[in-house]
């Protein structure tokens, strides 16, 4: 009787701290799936962020994404330049996802932002129809020192001659290998403007070329590879396009299109060639292939001039 109630006994202890095992590892089991939730949660945080950070188009012009400045700082800059300020949009390609209203509202935007120089990077539109209501919008920008303009391989692919007249008649200077000096006062800077830069055969020689190496020169070409495939003596700054900033890409990690043969090193913001000069390369406007853009906002871009002591 007593070996039987101390058995009973034996096992109920048994089964307690069997019981207690349980609880533990219940416990312990709880906690590490709590640390991995809050692990969890915490990387899904910090992804979430990342990726506002990168994506986030906070506008209240519809159509265009956001206004991306720079100040660009220079030895070189003149007196008279130190502060002025130039707007530069590429890549329109309208109507796209860039519709008529978005013109509207981009319009609204550059004479809200009153730059003094204004720039167009090329691949303007998506049919000749559309050429001359485009241009007639964009001279609407009025800026103090006029408009000048490149043309991209979509203008130089077709309606290339619709461009050139429409371009004049609103009093847009179009630089095909030319150089625009822009006087104020009495210093000037110039904006040096580069043709179909895919036909290096024709226009394999940078039109810097000729200018002088004191001179302030920012060089305007709609694809940013250029910098890289021809020397561009004299440039001190270069703005491109044409990469539409991938138009989808996730923190620059997978960017299925960029648009450039040099992959993402030269697919969107300020860069440098590997020869150190500085290139700024914008988002645009419109969409090529499919309208659809994430995590590449469409853009208008303000330089800064700053005279460096
Ligand atoms: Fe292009």
């Amino acid at each position: 009787m007593i070996v039987l109630l101390y058995l009973d006994l034996y096992n109920l202890q048994c089964k307690v701290r069997a019981g207690l095992k349980v609880t533990q590892y219940l416990f312990v089991g709880i906690r590490k799936l709590c640390y991995f939730c809050f692990m969890r949660n915490g990387i899904i945080l910090l992804l979430s962020a990342l990726l506002f950070a990168s994506c986030a188009s906070l506008s209240r012009y519809p159509g265009v994404g956001r206004t991306k400045r720079y100040t660009f700082e220079h030895a070189q800059v003149p007196e008279t330049f130190d502060g002025f300020r130039i707007a530069f949009i590429s890549d329109t390609h309208y109507p796209s996802k860039f519709k008529r209203k978005h013109l509207h509202s981009l319009v609204r935007a550059l004479r809200d932002l009153r730059p003094d120089l204004l720039l167009l990077g090329g691949d303007y539109h998506e049919g000749c129809e559309y050429v001359e209501e485009l241009f007639a919008e964009l001279a609407e920008a009025t800026p103090p020192y006029g408009i000048d303009a490149v043309l991209g391989n979509h203008d130089y692919a077709r309606c290339t001659d619709e461009v050139r007249t429409a371009m004049k008649h609103h009093g847009i200077r179009l630089l095909e290998h030319r150089n625009d000096t822009i006087r104020k006062g009495e210093n000037f800077i110039i904006v040096s403007g580069v043709r179909n830069p895919f036909d290096l055969k024709t226009n394999g020689i940078s039109p810097t070329t000729e200018l002088q190496e004191d001179d302030f020169v920012i060089l305007l070409v709609h694809t940013p590879d250029y910098v890289e495939d021809v020397p561009v003596p004299h440039t001190d700054l270069a703005l491109a396009g044409h990469t539409h900033g991938g138009q989808v890409s996730f923190l620059r990690l997978w960017t299925p299109r960029t648009g450039s043969k040099y992959g993402t090193r030269l697919l969107s913001g300020r860069r440098a060639s590997s020869h150190g000069l500085p290139v700024i390369i914008t988002n645009g406007l419109g969409t090529s292939h499919v309208p659809l853009r994430i995590c590449a906002p469409s853009e208008i871009v303000v330089v800064t001039l700053k005279k460096a002591p």
